[in-house]
């Protein structure tokens, strides 16, 4: 058998109950798919200014600008970008999805988006995330805390 005649999941052996299973090693219960899909309007409404300063914290670094490399590229990250942000608040954390983000593991390891790069920019990610939930739960203390706990399992 070819690698080709298999999906990622099934190279993995991800199998649906793994899955599961490591939803349950983040705490990613029902109730914090229900949480996510619930912040699914804010971060839409604000997702021009997410994906505006997620590029501005990455570029100005040479070595990722370079990866990136042109004005065309980085116009359909953008794109792929907000696509990718609005499906983490779906609630629908299954084979799909798990494929869907071995997927943009494996494109990144192909073109040489090094681990250091990826995970800064997973960590930038999660706090411009998480600033837009504190500015719009400043109020309410218990709400913006479930929205963090969850937005960081996803
Ligand atoms: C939070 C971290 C990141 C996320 C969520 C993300 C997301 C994505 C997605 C969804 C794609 C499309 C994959 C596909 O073709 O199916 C992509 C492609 C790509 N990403 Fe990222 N990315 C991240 C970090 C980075 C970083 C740090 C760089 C550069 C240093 C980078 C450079 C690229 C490039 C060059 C492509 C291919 C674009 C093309 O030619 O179509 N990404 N990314």
């Amino acid at each position: 058998m070819k690698n080709t005649d298999h999906t990622l999941i099934e190279q993995l052996k991800i199998s649906k109950r793994e899955i599961e299973r490591r939803k349950e090693y983040f705490g990613l219960t029902q109730t914090e798919s229900q949480t996510l899909i619930s912040l699914k309007e804010l971060i839409s409404d604000h997702i021009e200014e997410i994906v505006e300063e997620f590029y501005t914290k990455i570029t100005p670094f040479d070595e990722m600008d370079r990866v990136i490399g042109d004005a065309e590229t980085l116009r359909r990250l953008k794109n792929y970008q907000r696509t990718y942000i609005l499906s983490l608040f779906d609630g629908q954390y299954d084979e799909d999805y798990v494929h869907s983000r071995l997927r943009v593991g494996v494109v990144h390891k192909r073109i040489g988006v090094e681990p250091k790069f990826y995970v800064s920019a997973v960590y930038n990610l999660s706090s411009i995330l998480r600033n837009i939930m504190i500015s719009q739960n400043k109020n309410n203390w218990t709400s913006c805390k479930s929205s963090l706990a969850a937005q960081l399992r996803k």
